[in-house]
């Protein structure tokens, strides 16, 4: 995890072990082929709506990185026998910057329903809060039980999507001031001041 220690999400999981959620970097870029090609053909269309094997390498380089004016993505891990393993991710793009992001979180198959996806999200919001975002959004199909029940329980208002009857849209404000976000969201921050040091 080395530097981006500091901008970490860390708890105790039900099981007692330690997840962390922190930004991606390029050197996660294996790890993240590796649960895009370990997910079940449900969950691969529930996130990707095709039955896409693994990521392009546009794609996996976009997964591997976190702007938070651009795009983000944030990783879940745990600890198994004292190695960093990656169990969820999370994304956001935003378009156009700062009215909107779209979002999407994916947790691995055998870690669903201990409370990561949750967590992905909630912390991917208060990154983008701090980024400066006014909104976020994303597109699940209709029959995604548990991303609608995600949503549902963060707030987020879901609609019919204007195009295709096969999704809902579904999207909350960031307008709020944040509550409870982790030190991760001063990423946004180190990173905007970092950029503007280099354009100063
Ligand atoms: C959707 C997904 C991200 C949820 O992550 P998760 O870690 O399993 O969810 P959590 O354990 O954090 O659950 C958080 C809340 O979501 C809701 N939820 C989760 N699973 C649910 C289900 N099967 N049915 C209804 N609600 C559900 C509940 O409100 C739950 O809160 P609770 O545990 O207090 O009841 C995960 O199931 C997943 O990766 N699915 C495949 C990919 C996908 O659909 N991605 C979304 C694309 S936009």
């Amino acid at each position: 995890m080395g530097t981006l220690n500091r901008f970490a999400d860390a708890w105790r999981l039900r099981d007692g072990g330690v997840a962390v959620i922190r930004p991606a970097t390029p050197a996660d870029a294996q790890a993240i082929q590796a649960l895009v090609r370990s997910l079940t053909p449900a969950s691969r269309y529930s996130r990707f709506f095709s039955g896409v094997q693994e990521l392009s390498p546009e794609w996996l380089e976009r997964f591997s990185r976190a702007q938070p004016r651009q795009d983000v993505s944030l990783l879940a891990t745990v600890l198994r026998e004292g190695r960093e393993v990656l169990v969820g991710m999370a994304q956001y793009a935003a378009d156009p910057y700062p009215e909107r992001c779209d979002f999407a979180v994916l947790v691995a198959d055998e870690w669903q329903g201990h409370g990561i996806g949750r967590r992905l999200l909630h912390n991917l919001e208060c990154l983008a809060r701090a980024a400066g975002i006014e909104r976020i959004e994303g597109e699940v199909l209709t029959h995604n039980s548990s991303m609608l029940g995600l949503a549902h329980a963060m707030g987020y208002e879901a609609r019919r999507h204007p195009e295709s009857a096969l999704f809902l849209h579904v999207a909350r404000s960031l307008a709020e001031p944040a509550r409870g976000c982790s030190p991760l969201a001063k990423f946004a921050k180190g990173e905007l001041a970092d950029a503007a040091a280099a354009t100063a």
